[in-house]
Parts: structure tokens; sequence; C-alpha cells
């Protein structure tokens, strides 16, 4: 497939993306950190971001990883989508991270459980 995208033999449109890193550290052989979770905004509200956390949650699952971490801006659509996909906050850090126009944000922080059963 990806040889036929890059042969020029199908065409596709990129919209969504998400990103799951495997901890390499000796002590958190079953922890992930979820990041760079991101829709194309004439996609958004379709469902496709829940798609990609299921995704992931089935990769954790795959890897033995049962505790998935990530953080994101206070008060932004990525903090609606992780409440409302069984994610925890465990705090907000004032000032945490700069936007691109250089205003510190806070940034609240979240984990999810992993049961490796289901
Ligand atoms: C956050 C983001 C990834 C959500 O993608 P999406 O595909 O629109 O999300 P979904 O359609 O899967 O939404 C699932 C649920 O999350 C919640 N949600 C998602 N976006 C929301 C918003 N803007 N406001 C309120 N709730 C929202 C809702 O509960 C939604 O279910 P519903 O549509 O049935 O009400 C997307 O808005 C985006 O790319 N934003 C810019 C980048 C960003 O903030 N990324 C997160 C950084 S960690």
């Amino acid at each position: 497939m990806a040889e036929d995208v890059a042969e020029g033999e199908r065409y596709g449109r990129l919209v969504a993306t998400a990103l799951i890193m495997f901890s390499q550290k000796q002590n958190s052989p079953h922890r992930a950190d979820v990041g760079k979770m991101l829709v194309h905004s004439g996609y958004r509200r379709r469902g496709l971001a829940r798609r990609l956390l299921d995704a992931l949650e089935a990769s954790a699952r795959d890897h033995d990883r049962t505790l998935l971490m990530l953080d994101t801006e206070t008060g932004s659509a990525g903090e609606a989508l992780y409440r409302a996909n069984g994610w925890v906050s465990f705090g907000v850090v004032p000032g945490h991270a700069y936007t691109p126009d250089s205003v510190p944000k806070p940034t609240t922080f979240f984990y999810k459980v992993i049961d490796p059963q289901t």
C-alpha cells in the first residue's frame, strides 16, 4: 500500500494522526505516552479521534502496556476528548506551555489504565 502511494497508484488524504510511544525505561515496561493527536479541521466531530484512541489502546494491549499518559492544553478540545473517553486528570500546571504566538497556557495531565483483557 505505501509503495502504491509512493508510485502514485493510490490516492488518499491524511486527515488524522496520533502517536503512541512505549517507555524504554527499566522501571516502566508497562507504560506508554500518547501524543500528536490531531484531526484535520474539516473532519472534526465525526469520531475520528475517538477511533484513534481505540486503536492506540489496542496497540497498548498488544504490547503489554497498561498505563497510558498524556497532557493537553487546559480548556482545549483535546481536554474534552480525553474526559469523554475515560481519561483521568491528575493536575494542572499553570503556564506550562507556550502557544504558537508565545502566550503561556496551563496544561492538564491525564492517565488511563488499560485493562489487558478487553
Ligand atoms: C481534539 C481533536 C483531536 C478531536 O478530534 P475529533 O475527531 O473532532 O474528535 P471526536 O469527533 O472523536 O470526538 C469524540 C468526543 O470528544 C469530545 N470532543 C471532541 N472535540 C470536542 C470539542 N471541540 N468540544 C467539546 N467536546 C469535544 C466530544 O465528547 C466528542 O463526542 P461527540 O462528538 O459525540 O460529542 C481535534 O479537535 C483537534 O485535532 N484539535 C486540534 C489539536 C488538539 O487540540 N489536539 C489535542 C492535543 S493533545
